[in-house]
């Protein structure tokens, strides 16, 4: 059985206290099963949490991280200081980083590679834009964004990997992809690391869907088959919110 994962992707929110607030509010909802629970805080309050949640089977895994170990690559982060404080796990790809900073898939590929050697695991997102979509293009660009940046892992790094499809389109503007968009989209990306990989592997990769979750729209999304997960983003600033939606698996 593949794993079932609702992470919460802080962004840059949240200051040192509200960072403790929000934790502690998390903390007080009490025990989950089923499901594995991440949450992302911004890098400077990663050590805080992972302290603050040392008691708990709440994960923090990173934002972001630079491809190399150390170096001069002044504002970086690097796979080796966040496990330094705990961390080892770390989203890679997310559609600001490439919209706003400029990653491109081949840093991408480096940045995966470079995590997994390290043995981290990698929440991995990729997704089309509006235009993709209308232009029915969605399923090449998802295919090309996989292509370029996982598919020329080794077998083995799979067990590091988490995929989370996230359309462009419904990150923070309150449109989510149907549950039948996400379904079909998911099944399509599973079929691809199949083929590109195995069945075995296919099977057992995570697949999470991004893009607008709420409590209201959670469990019918994630009743979808290839659907394994959420990746929230606004909702996860809110602990009611974010345990609703854990609790919608
Ligand atoms: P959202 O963000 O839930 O606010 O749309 C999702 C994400 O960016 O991962």
């Amino acid at each position: 059985m593949r794993k079932k994962i609702v992470a919460g992707n802080w962004k840059m929110n949240n200051n040192k206290a509200e960072t403790d607030q929000l934790i502690a509010a998390l903390k007080a909802k009490g025990s989950f099963t089923g499901v594995e629970v991440k949450v992302a805080p911004t890098s400077i309050h990663l050590a805080q949490a992972v302290e603050t949640l040392s008691d708990s089977a709440i994960e923090v895994i990173g934002q972001n991280m630079h491809q190399a170990t150390n170096g001069a690559y002044t504002g970086e982060i690097s796979a080796v200081m966040l496990q330094s404080v705990g961390v080892n796990s770390v989203i890679l790809g997310h559609s600001e980083r490439r919209a706003y900073f400029n990653e491109t898939d081949e840093a991408l590929e480096e940045k995966v590679a470079s995590a997994v050697k390290q043995d981290m695991e990698v929440v991995f997102c990729f997704g089309e834009e509006l235009e993709d979509r209308q232009s029915e293009q969605h399923f090449q660009v998802v295919e090309d964004q996989l292509h370029k940046a996982l598919f020329s892992l080794p077998h083995t790094a799979w067990e590091k990997i988490v995929l989370a499809y996230e359309p462009v389109w419904a990150i923070g503007t309150g449109e989510t992809a149907s549950p039948e968009q996400a379904q079909e989209m998911h099944a399509f990306i599973r079929g691809l690391v199949a083929q590109n990989f195995d069945e075995n592997i296919a099977e057992n990769v995570a697949i999470l869907y991004g893009g607008s979750v709420k409590p209201a729209n959670a469990q019918e999304i994630f009743s979808k088959p290839d659907v394994d997960g959420g990746l929230i983003g606004g909702a996860a600033l809110n602990a009611d919110d974010f345990f609703a939606i854990v609790q919608s698996i």
